[in-house]
């Protein structure tokens, strides 16, 4: 019988199907039903440091009197940020304490310093790892490229300096190297690297003339943008990579481990059926006994660009399209 355990990020799982951080994995009772389901692993809802900032400037009230001085001001704001960080690190240890399957906490923190020392206080609270979600919309025309590269590199160094959690780095693809960010994540010693996020983008309401949220369940979910970054960078660096978006079938979960993934999350289609995980794993069972393969190992990575006979064939998609046609 085929055997799906896998190792990511230091971490052993039982199969390669990971619950992504979405808004089904911010209670205790949807975790629980993640375990169930059939995931190896589930990463909570992010944690987002621009929204504690935000709550804990709306708890205060700017007209308050006693916040006049700047002492009680600070001392306030402070407490009312470590009250919304106590209810995600009483999550994470509630779901550690019900949960047998490893629990990775996630942090979106939008500044570089300070933040960060938060990671030591998941790990006292029995984290299994910390997944960073950091993203910045380059939409300031007067910032270089190499310098927002800088500060995703300056924040992974400071993060890894600040646990000894297995840490992994979740990004978009919108750098101008994506190869070489990968490559310098890697040299910074994360242990995993979660390729690709996919970020809600606004919309448009025409009849409103207003913006409006985008619709997330909807989209399309293209895979193909993972599956070439996974299969390009899989054999080129330290640490795991785990392939993200457009993940619906265990299909897809077998050609991201082909192309050397070690495990994948799953979100939107698991916000449509949590069950999915099911049919994913029983996909891949099916696949190895078909081809002959008993563990993950045995052919994570065949078709990565570094064990294929045409390497290129990764970064020239219009030669594969003619040799199929
Ligand atoms: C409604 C919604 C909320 C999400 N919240 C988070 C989050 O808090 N942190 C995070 O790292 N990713 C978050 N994501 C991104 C997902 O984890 C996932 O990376 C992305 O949706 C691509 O995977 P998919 O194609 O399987 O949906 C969210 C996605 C959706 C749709």
């Amino acid at each position: 019988m085929a055997d799906l355990r896998t190792r990511y990020m230091k971490i052993d799982l039982k199969n390669p199907v990971i619950l992504a951080s979405s808004p089904i994995t911010a209670s205790l009772d949807q975790l629980k039903r993640a375990e169930d389901a059939g995931y190896a692993a589930v990463v909570l809802k992010s944690i987002f440091e621009e929204f504690i900032n935000s709550q804990s400037a709306k708890a205060l009230g700017a007209k308050d009197a006693n916040l006049n001085h700047a002492d009680a001001y600070g001392f306030l704001e402070q407490a009312a940020k470590e009250y919304q960080i106590d209810k995600y690190l009483t999550l994470v240890e509630k779901a550690k304490k019900a949960l047998g399957i490893p629990v990775i906490a996630s942090i979106n923190c939008s500044d570089q310093e300070g933040w960060l020392e938060y990671a030591k206080r998941f790990e006292a609270v029995g984290a299994d790892g910390l997944e960073l979600n950091y993203y910045i919309v380059a939409s300031n025309a007067r910032i270089k490229g190499s310098e927002i590269d800088k500060s995703y590199l300056n924040l992974v160094k400071h993060a890894r300096l600040n646990t000894s959690l297995p840490l992994s780095i979740k990004i978009g693809s919108f750098f101008s190297s994506p190869s070489n960010m990968i490559r310098a994540f890697s040299d910074i010693g994360v242990d995993g690297q979660v390729l690709f996020n996919s970020f809600l983008q606004p919309d448009i309401d025409i009849e409103r003339l207003s913006l409006a949220a985008g619709k997330p369940l909807e989209s399309k979910g293209d895979y193909g943008t993972s599956l070439r970054w996974v299969a390009l960078m899989s054999a080129e660096i330290q640490g795991d990579l785990c392939a993200a978006t457009g993940i619906r079938d265990g299909e897809t979960v077998v050609k991201m481990l082909l192309a050397g993934a070690s495990a994948v999350q799953v979100c939107t289609a698991a916000m449509k059926s949590l069950d999915v995980v099911k049919s994913m794993t029983a996909f891949i069972a099916e696949w190895m006994d078909r081809k002959g393969f008993k563990s993950i190992y045995d052919f994570k990575g065949k078709l990565a660009q570094e064990h294929i006979e045409n390497p290129e064939l990764w970064e020239r998609a219009q030669y594969v399209k003619a040799l199929n046609s």
